[in-house]
């Protein structure tokens, strides 16, 4: 065997933490054991979510296979739970060899384990690379600044994000626009999406009260649940909205939490509220096909409304996702309650913004980064 054969025979260890990085890494390992020879990959998740409806539930909804490897970190402190990834990562690395580490998103295992591999001199390859919200009280939005400047490929799902790339020092030659990976599971999957009648059902809550039209809402950022007046201001214009619309809550653990510590778990007793818990993947896709707008905090979802062309209102200041504003379905409202309120008037009277779908989300990125960084890593091992 060669030298080149043995690094080949060494997997890409994937790695993936907490719930937004499930749907952007179940096609690559797809794709990557599509390819002919196949590349071997290893999936790592580092525990940073963990309950059922956090983790297992997407992984089979998914059809992801059990992670080869699971750091189990838990929760903590942004410090303590990044330094327990890297901390726990490291010997993964040691064991199996790594021809390259893969990570997605913007979590803090993102951010952890692209840190040891490029300490350690493993290629660092980020999918979805160089989105900026410009904004650094968010925790996202130092992951990803940090990850693109590790990372030797840089995949990004919007041509626009290289500009953010090359303003930051990162050289053209590492950056390979193949679109948004995230859309190959919503393809993929549309077809099994549970109807949100079932949804509801399953919740305890009749399906009745959503027959003539429905909205769907998820909040979890902490900018808006881990302080009191603004999550109240959010949730009166919402209970607000409630009234004309029925709208079904999907309530993360975040913000439970919050509502119990402030002692506002009474402000989602709202009769027009339908509040279930954090959904399973193919429950949230038929929420949102469904749904007459879909208000949220989430980065991922405003890219998901924009690919089913649902009116998405976004309760944030800033997105690191322009593409779904200027071409989607997207409105950046921010999280003033007038604005809110101003919006969704906006949407049951006019019907909401109409959207195209962006180049390249097609359902066929995996395939290209599987193609992509084959090639790359033959090249660089030759050289
Ligand atoms: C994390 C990600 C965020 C992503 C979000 C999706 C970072 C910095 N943030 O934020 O980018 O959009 O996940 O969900 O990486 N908890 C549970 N069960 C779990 C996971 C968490 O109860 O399975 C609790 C934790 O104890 C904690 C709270 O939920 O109190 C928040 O979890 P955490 O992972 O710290 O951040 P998220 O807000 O979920």
């Amino acid at each position: 065997m060669s030298l080149n054969d043995a690094a080949a025979t060494r997997p890409i260890i994937c790695v993936v933490g907490a719930r937004p990085n499930y749907m952007k890494m179940a096609p690559l390992i797809r794709a990557f054991a599509a390819r002919q020879p196949a590349l071997p990959a290893l999936l790592v998740h580092t525990g940073q979510h963990y309950d059922r409806l956090m983790k297992d539930q997407l992984f089979d909804d998914l059809e992801l296979p059990e992670p080869d490897v699971n750091l189990a970190v838990g929760s903590g402190s942004h410090a303590v739970q990044t330094a327990e990834v890297m901390k726990r990562f490291e010997p993964v690395i040691d064991e199996h060899g790594a021809r390259a580490v893969l990570v997605v998103g913007d979590v803090n295992s993102t951010l952890a384990c692209a840190l040891v591999a490029a300490k350690r001199q493993i290629p660092v390859i980020h999918v979805e690379a160089g989105l900026r919200s410009n904004d650094r009280t968010m925790p996202e939005e130092i992951n990803r600044i940090l990850t693109d400047q590790l990372a030797d490929v840089l995949y990004t799902t919007e041509r626009e994000a290289a500009a953010n790339l090359l303003r930051e020092g990162i050289a053209q030659e590492r950056i390979e626009f193949v679109g948004n990976v995230m859309i190959d599971s919503l393809r993929a999957n549309l077809a099994r999406a549970v109807p949100a009648a079932t949804s509801v059902a399953a919740a305890g809550l009749d399906p009745a009260r959503i027959a003539g039209a429905y909205g769907v809402v998820t909040l979890h950022r902490p900018s808006n649940v881990d302080h009191p007046e603004t999550l109240r201001g959010i949730l009166d214009a919402l209970a607000e909205i409630s009234r004309r619309l029925p709208l079904i809550i999907a309530l993360h653990p975040r913000t439970r939490a919050s509502l119990e510590r402030f002692g506002m778990l009474e402000t989602i007793n709202v009769p027009g509220f339908l509040i279930v818990p954090p959904q399973g993947y193919l429950e949230m896709l038929g929420l949102m096909a469904g749904a007459k707008m879909v208000l949220t905090d989430s980065g991922g979802i405003q890219e998901e409304t924009t690919a089913l062309g649902t009116p998405c209102l976004t309760l944030r200041e800033n997105t690191e996702r322009p593409i779904t504003v200027d071409q989607g379905t997207n409105t950046l409202v921010g999280v003033a309650p007038q604005a809110i309120l101003a919006a969704a008037a906006n949407v049951l009277e006019h019907g909401g913004k109409a959207g195209r779908v962006p180049e390249y989300w097609d359902g066929r990125c995996a395939g290209r980064i599987a193609a992509h960084l084959d090639g790359w890593l033959v090249a660089r091992e030759r050289a």
